[in-house]
């Protein structure tokens, strides 16, 4: 199968309505990508749909809504997603969820989501929230949202590695560091904040990725919904030192910022770098950007490279995206 995604086409659902998943991120299951993101048409929600082919998406359902279910955990957790009624209809109703990304966890059978959770009016909860189903585009319960380890949290991302152990990354110290926690077997939970990485640096919207012996994380910088320069560093030890940052596109990362990196696996791997135009005046006219991402990794060195285009081919055989 050969798929062609216009990055200049706005993406429709088989409703024929505009998808909204922004901040996305994708679980593969069977033969279908499954898509979680933000949704802030009206109540604010985290909205899957899914597609074989990464072109045509069905709607699936509103997974996460300000009613969903809730449930106390051990974790310390604030239940609440509607920390305000929404008596002043300047703000969108409801807590602000940026940025969810979903893992299956073989052991519990459950598919568990991280996201970054906001009251809904300004950026100083700085927290991390949790919700969990059994099927991936089920009814998720609602965990709660908390600090992990009592430090701020704002852009993340997640992290299955090949043994099954799972990384909640984040933007730490008012975004100035990007932390790697390990999460629980259950991956309800913070087990440690095992590193802390780019210390004073600022980085936001981290994507990570494995091939071969390294661990490459993408991310870009601190400016708000204004793009800047994407950059990426590598480790062959997740919780040991890193690499430098390497510049990745052009100056505005091609007026993106990453979101997620796709896995094409099939003859060999190909890497599909998913990214937000933002619309920082108005954030539902915000778009999404497919594009091919070049990493390259041998002993001692390892090279990635994104490429602007707009149609971006994805041979699912071959693993090839160009
Ligand atoms: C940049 C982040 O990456 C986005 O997810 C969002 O939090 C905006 N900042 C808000 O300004």
């Amino acid at each position: 199968m050969e798929t062609k995604i216009n990055n200049n086409k706005i993406i429709k659902d088989d409703r024929n309505k505009k998808v909204e998943a922004h901040g996305g991120g994708f679980i593969k299951k069977d033969d279908y990508f499954y898509w979680f993101g933000e949704n802030r048409l009206g109540i604010k929600k985290v909205t899957c749909y899914r597609s074989r082919d990464l072109k045509n998406w069905e709607y699936r359902n509103d997974v996460l809504t300000l009613t969903s279910p809730t449930e106390k955990h051990y974790i310390d957790t604030d239940l609440d997603l509607n920390p305000f009624d929404d008596a002043d209809k300047k703000f969108d109703c409801g807590a602000t969820i940026e940025r969810p990304k979903v893992l299956y966890n073989e052991k519990t059978r459950k598919y568990v989501m991280w996201m970054h959770y906001e009251n809904g009016r300004d950026y100083s909860c700085a927290r991390a929230a949790v919700a969990v189903s059994d099927t991936v585009d089920g009814d998720y319960t609602y965990l709660g949202s908390f600090r992990p380890q009592n430090y701020m949290s704002r852009d993340c991302t997640l992290f299955k590695d090949e043994d099954g152990t799972a990384y909640f990354i984040s933007a730490a110290r008012n975004n100035a560091d990007l932390h790697i926690y390990k999460l629980t077997d259950d991956y309800l939970n913070i087990e440690d904040t095992v590193n802390k990485i780019w210390i004073n640096k600022y980085r936001e919207a981290p994507a990570l990725i494995k091939r071969g012996q390294y661990y490459i994380l993408v991310t870009s910088g601190c400016t708000g919904w204004t793009p800047n320069q994407g950059k990426y560093g590598y480790t062959a030890d997740l919780e040991g030192d890193w690499s430098e940052l390497f510049d990745l596109g052009d100056e505005t990362t091609y007026d993106t910022q990453p979101t997620y990196i796709i896995e094409i696996e099939g003859a060999n791997t190909g890497y599909l770098y998913v990214g937000d135009r933002w619309d920082g005046e108005e954030y539902h006219n915000s778009e999404y950007k497919f594009l091919p991402l070049e990493v390259s990794v041998d002993k001692e060195n390892v090279s990635v490279k994104l490429m602007w285009t707009e149609k971006v081919n994805i041979d699912f055989e071959a693993g090839k995206i160009y």
